[in-house]
């Protein structure tokens, strides 16, 4: 049921601070605010060499922004890829070792195919799964649930953000068991976890600003994301929203990697999503988007205040609220959902039947 929303993925992406709340319950032990894991699933991550993530699409980006959690808080080396290309790399496995898949549906081939060869391999096999029926979900040894409820929407918002979630809350999960973080690091990383409904809450609120967007988006033939950080793989997931949905030519790069190559393509007609939190990394992404401002290109910057401060001219920014570098990923995938969604609306596409793809892909 859409209830009030004129599409299931404007209903999944108002939904956001709920449902991340709920899955963060799950996680968090709000009494004494430290993790904790859900009962079966209560991984002790203190004894591995190294994490090896595979899962497709949003999915892998969710993996991708989880890579730099686990790295910095628990000093834990990770192995990511693209399910489809795991098998055929024949990564060197460790017996023993876990391997995470990320799913929504839980039936990915790709996914389940990787699961399936690493776990005759000898590995322990962890799955962050939406659908708890799923075959990935029956065939996983520990299950970490999202309960992001059912997303119909063949664009994934709400999965994404509560995979999101729950990565979250491993990675500082495993800070604590390799003993990277002490309890008041995991109090902090903690209590800046809880604050991100209420800020996603907040971040919706840009809606009106981010639909008048729309009309400059949909003339656009290609349309580059940037950011830095755990903001790259955010940028890599609004181009893949806005190609899916409104069939515009997206790509996302790491804001350092424009100068090797994609500048070629920016002239006035190419807008630039920037994605930049005033963090330690601001001033580089800055200085990367005053090369695209050089050749004219259409920059529209998603930062907080103290960015836009900071910032040189734009052709639009839209200030989120500010938050912890850890969460921001959270933040900021919430603008680049409602870009891509507006403007699929005022092309008038299928939103949540985009042509060519379909909610769970179970071909390899
Ligand atoms: O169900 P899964 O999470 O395993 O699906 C993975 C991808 O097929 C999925 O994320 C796809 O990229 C979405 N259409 C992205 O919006």
């Amino acid at each position: 049921d859409k209830g009030q929303y004129r599409h299931f993925m404007a209903k999944e992406i108002a939904e956001q601070p709920e449902v991340v709340g709920h899955t963060l319950t799950r996680f968090v032990d709000m009494t004494s605010g430290r993790i904790s894991l859900p009962a079966g699933a209560d991984f002790d991550f203190s004894r591995l060499d190294r994490l090896a993530i595979s899962a497709c699409g949003t999915a892998y980006y969710a993996g991708l922004v989880a890579r730099y959690w686990f790295e910095k808080f628990a000093r834990l080396p990770v192995d990511i890829d693209i399910a489809s290309e795991f098998r055929y790399r024949e990564p060197p496995l460790t017996p023993g070792g876990l391997a995470l898949m990320i799913s929504q549906s839980g039936e990915t081939a790709d996914t389940l195919a990787t699961l399936r060869h690493c776990r005759a391999q000898g590995m322990k096999i962890g799955a962050v799964v939406n659908v708890p029926t799923s075959t990935i979900a029956r065939e996983a040894d520990v299950v970490f649930p999202t309960t992001a409820g059912v997303e119909v929407g063949v664009a994934s918002t709400k999965a994404f953000t509560c995979q999101l979630a729950v990565l979250a809350a491993l990675a500082i999960k495993a800070g604590r068991d390799r003993k990277v973080l002490s309890e008041a690091d995991e109090a902090r990383l903690v209590a800046s976890l809880i604050e991100v409904p209420r800020l996603m809450a907040e971040t919706l609120h840009l809606e009106p600003e981010i639909e008048k967007l729309a009309s400059a988006f949909a003339k656009a033939q290609d349309v580059l994301y940037l950011g830095r950080g755990t903001s790259y793989p955010i940028a890599l997931e609004g181009a893949l929203k806005l190609k899916e949905i409104s069939y515009i030519h997206a790509e996302g790069y790491a804001a350092g990697e424009l100068k090797h190559g994609p500048i070629a393509l920016v002239d006035e007609n190419v807008p630039v999503v920037v994605l930049a939190p005033f963090d330690v990394l601001f001033e580089k992404t800055a200085s990367n988007m005053q090369e695209v401002a050089a050749r004219g290109g259409k920059i529209v910057l998603i930062t907080d205040a103290e960015g836009a401060a900071h910032a040189g001219e734009t052709f639009a920014t839209l200030v989120v609220p500010k938050a912890y570098a850890f969460v921001s990923p959270l933040i900021y995938a919430v603008p680049i959902q409602l870009l891509a969604y507006h403007t699929a609306v005022f092309m008038g596409t299928d939103v949540d039947q985009p042509r060519n793809l379909a909610k769970s892909v179970t071909v390899e």
